[in-house]
């Protein structure tokens, strides 16, 4: 006889599924109030300076639902919530760190991805989404310039693709005993090289992946921040006659502070000499290689072994996409491979499981957003968008060049630094320069809160400095125009108050 298994029936009836009426339903809703945010996104205010503790009374503090809701219900209060309280880095004038606005296909494509949710570990569990990926690294290599036959992997952004990188150049370059023995057990310090522009992964990686911060040679930098290489081949020639063992030279295409880029023709050169892995971090520039006008900048990228570049900044893909790509995709493999018994996924020579390339086993279907704005714009409709941005960030620059109350310090690829010096405050005191860097960022703070417009900070030549960078489709002339008069604005309404408050 059939065990009775609870109230189940033949047809199973679960909590979590939606009727295809409902979905229908609850889905066109979502999609008009998704359309009517987009296009009135310019009208919100770009933050909306809640607390965290405003934000939890919002949110109320109910224990786990014990009893389910109706989607429809939840879907539309969700979607007021997230709408009305979130930082919209989509709004013009959201100029901060490097997030960019999202392409709108993303969205369609995240949740078309969600729908059929390939596990893109495996090319058996994703066989359609793994050529997708695949030809999306063919096609990133392509954008940047390099040869098509890099390989490479999806991952998460910046970090995750420099992380990648950087353990596959570890494997290639460390003693072989390295993977089974440890890093405790070479005689030799493995050691590493990068300017101190470098983006806070490479601590990161240094400390997780047991070099030790201390591994770290952060090689000055000359007057427009570019890595100095005679002080880098010094160096590597010291440590070299100290006994220890260099593996690998990290330059950056596109420093995130100030966008400036390493000469990587140069070091590249260095590479080569003393058979060093030469990696970029190009995850914020990179995609400016596109340019004809930039595409010397990176002359030397070419030689890479390898490359990250995120395509959640400028190539305008919704969070999270960040690409590692790799000269000898064998590296990758020899890093991350693994075979357990349970797998049953090698099932001939073609297919390619994107386990074995980096630290997932099960992965989302990534690439398809990219993949499909990549399609939607073309090489030709980036350019142009890359372009703007550039010659936005230009006339940022200009803008505040030729205002007295202004100082425009530095611009590279599309981002610029500048900060507020009030009229009144052109002395030559002792104190001066403290009190800008106070006042600026005092500054910086107002504005952030001020939900106008959205900026970042840098600290340049020891200057706090406000920082645009335009990784932003949506911003036009008109919104540069409109910053700098806010920045002016509050810039005075700042320097009064802080006058007031600050003891003599
Ligand atoms: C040059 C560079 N590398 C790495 C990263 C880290 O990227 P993510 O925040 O996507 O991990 C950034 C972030 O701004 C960056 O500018």
């Amino acid at each position: 006889m059939e065990k009775k298994i609870n109230n189940m029936t033949d047809n199973r009836k679960t909590p979590i599924e939606i009727s295809k009426e409902e979905f229908q339903e609850i889905g066109y809703q979502l999609i008009d109030k998704i359309c009517d945010f987009i296009d009135t996104i310019e009208e919100r205010p770009v933050t909306t300076r809640e607390s965290p503790t405003q934000l939890q009374k919002t949110l109320g503090n109910s224990p786990l639902p014990e009893n389910g809701r109706s989607p429809a219900e939840l879907l539309s209060k969700t979607t007021d919530l997230l709408f009305n309280h979130s930082l919209l880095n989509g709004h013009p004038k959201f100029l901060g760190y490097i997030t960019s606005s999202a392409a709108p296909i993303g969205a369609l494509a995240d949740l078309l991805a969600a729908t059929v949710n390939p596990n893109v570990g495996g090319q058996i569990l994703s066989p359609i989404a793994t050529e997708i990926e695949k030809q999306t690294v063919k096609w990133l290599a392509e954008f940047i310039g390099v040869s098509p036959d890099y390989g490479g992997i999806l991952v998460s952004g910046g970090n995750m693709a420099n992380f990648t990188a950087f353990l596959a150049a570890r494997t290639a370059k460390a003693p072989k005993n390295i993977n089974e023995d440890g890093i405790s057990a070479s005689s030799q310090k493995l050691v590493i090289y990068c300017s101190k522009t470098t983006h806070t992964w490479i601590d990161k990686a240094a400390i997780l992946f047991g070099l030790g911060s201390k591994a770290i040679r952060w090689i000055q930098t000359d007057i427009a921040n570019k890595m100095d290489i005679e002080v880098l081949e010094k160096t590597i020639k010291n440590d070299i006659e100290n006994d220890c063992k260099p593996i690998m030279v990290i330059g950056t295409g596109g420093d995130v502070s100030t966008g400036s880029v390493d000469n990587l023709r140069e070091i590249a050169a260095i590479c080569k000499t003393y058979d060093l892995w030469f990696h970029v971090d190009g995850a914020y520039g990179i995609p400016a290689a596109v340019v004809p006008e930039q595409n010397k900048l990176f002359d030397g990228i070419k030689e890479a072994d390898s490359i990250a570049l995120d395509p959640h900044k400028w190539l305008y893909s919704p969070l999270e996409a960040g690409c590692t790509l790799v000269k000898n995709p064998q590296h990758l493999i020899d890093t991350y491979s693994s075979h357990p018994e349970y797998y049953n996924l090698n099932k001939d020579d073609f297919s390619q499981n994107y386990f074995e390339y980096g630290l997932q086993n099960s992965r989302g279907f990534r690439a398809l957003k990219v993949w499909l704005s990549l399609q939607q714009v073309g090489r030709s409709g980036y350019v142009k968008m890359i372009t703007e941005d550039i010659e936005l960030s230009e006339l940022l620059f200009t803008q505040a060049e030729n205002h007295p109350e202004l100082e425009a310090v530095s611009q590279n690829l599309s981002i610029t630094t500048l900060r507020y010096i009030p009229l009144d405050y052109t002395k030559n005191s002792a104190n001066k320069e403290s009190y800008l860097n106070e006042l600026n960022e005092a500054i910086l703070n107002d504005i952030q809160q001020g939900g106008e417009v959205f900026l970042s900070n840098a600290i340049v030549k020891e200057k706090y400095c406000l920082r645009g960078c335009i990784v932003n489709f949506r911003t036009s002339k008109k919104d540069i125009k409109e910053i700098v008069e806010i920045l002016v604005r509050v810039g005075r309404k700042t320097h009064k108050n802080f006058k007031k408050n600050t003891p003599k």
